[in-house]
């Protein structure tokens, strides 16, 4: 054998022989508070899906519409023929809803990171990035050629010391980046800090990636810039279509002529075929019943918080979350691993987290409550842990 399939297939072995091979479950119904898989029903507790928007019956009646005017593909990259009408009012509406001058959209939310950082920075420049970012943060910063500084999570003296540091390193701009909410631990990145920081130094930047915050936080879900009441002050603001949407895509949101630079330079907008015209649909009913209505994204804090405290009140730890994400500390990796199994037996998902996405020792599952659950998913989903989790010896 070559080494190149000697190489992958030591590591497939590697993974199942440490039990960290990742089975990857086919869903037979859509997304929802329950689903199924291989016939039978779960409770879904492991979807982005906050807000319930996944299989919204006009959501889906908005996308059908836009597929019989616009058809199943754009035809071409976006600047050149494959910009549709359903592209531009889907960013105006976008733009609209987040208080932003202008919004660019592209094919996800992993995407508009690669698209802003190597596109808005030189090799003259620094970047300065949360620890604890994204895979697609940690990839954009790769592609760009600017000098790289990381600073320790939510640490706002040793992101000074790093600005500072970069400041006297670098002859161009600095960007700060940070995911807005932290997905593995729930916390949420101090965005005024860091706003009052970078405000008193000439030509430093910020870009907070709101995946988890969108639909979230702010007012009707308007993101966490909205809630820390920074409209206008954070240069950047990059969002993803997949979470608390509901549906696929990412964008970037900013001055007119951040949004104008981006469409002649940013290589994932002129190099990849745009979204499809069933996305826009979806995405503007959407983003129209957000703006009108802010009850789910209240029933998504009010099922957050009944989860959370009836957790805390059987004993587990729910580390350091502060949003709906429910972390749900086990410790060691195997545990997490049993744990999620028997609760797959009992009829519940969940997604367990470990090394090295999280560090050893602090091994979890994770839930994702929605806006969608009823108290009695969620009743049923605490009574499976507490009896999975006694049997497994984790309380
Ligand atoms: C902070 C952050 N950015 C980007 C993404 C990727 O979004 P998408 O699934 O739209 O590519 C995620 C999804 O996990 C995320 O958590």
């Amino acid at each position: 054998m070559s080494k190149l399939w000697n190489r992958i297939n030591d590591e497939l072995k590697t993974r199942h022989d440490s039990k960290t091979y990742n089975h990857i479950k086919v869903l037979e119904s859509p997304q929802g508070a329950q689903i199924e898989v291989g016939g039978r029903k779960f409770i879904n507790m492991c979807s982005n899906n906050y807000l319930g928007f996944a299989n919204n019956r006009a959501a889906v009646a908005a996308a059908k519409d836009a597929l019989d005017e616009y058809g199943v593909g754009s035809g071409a990259v976006r600047s050149i023929s494959g910009t549709q009408k359903c592209h531009i009012d889907f960013e105006r509406k976008l733009a609209e809803f987040k208080g932003v001058e202008d919004v660019i959209l592209v094919q996800s939310g992993f995407q508009a990171n690669t698209a802003l950082i190597p596109t808005i920075t030189t090799a003259d420049d620094a970047i300065i990035s949360d620890e604890l970012n994204h895979a697609s943060i940690i990839d954009g910063v790769r592609l760009a050629r600017a000098k790289k500084y990381v600073y320790k999570h939510a640490d706002m003296e040793d992101l000074k010391v790093q600005i500072e540091k970069a400041k006297s390193e670098v002859s161009g701009i600095v960007l700060i980046i940070t995911d807005g909410v932290f997905s593995m631990d729930g916390d949420i990145a101090p965005l005024d800090k860091i706003v009052e920081l970078k405000e008193q130094y000439e030509d430093v930047y910020l870009a907070v990636d709101d995946a988890h915050g969108e639909g979230v936080f702010g007012s009707h879900g308007r993101g966490l810039v909205n809630h820390f009441g920074l409209d206008g002050r954070v240069e950047f603001e990059i969002g993803t279509l997949s979470k608390a949407f509901g549906i696929a895509g990412g964008f970037i949101g900013g001055k007119k002529e951040l949004i104008d630079y981006l469409k002649q330079k940013a290589r994932p907008f002129l190099f990849s075929t745009g979204l499809d015209s069933a996305m826009c649909g979806a995405g503007i009913c959407i983003v129209d019943e957000m703006t009108r209505s802010d009850e789910r994204v209240k029933k998504l804090w009010e099922n957050a918080k009944y989860l959370q405290s009836g957790l805390k009140a059987l004993g587990f730890d729910t580390w350091k979350t502060v949003s709906p994400i429910t972390p749900v500390i086990v410790g060691e990796e195997a545990k997490a691993t049993a744990l999620t199994k028997a609760l797959f037996d009992e009829g519940v998902l969940v997604s367990p987290i470990m090394f090295p996405t999280v560090a050893k020792g602090l091994a979890r599952i994770r839930l994702m409550p929605s806006a969608a659950h009823s108290k009695d998913d969620l009743d049923e989903a605490i009574a499976k842990i507490k009896k999975c989790a006694e049997q497994l010896e984790i309380i």
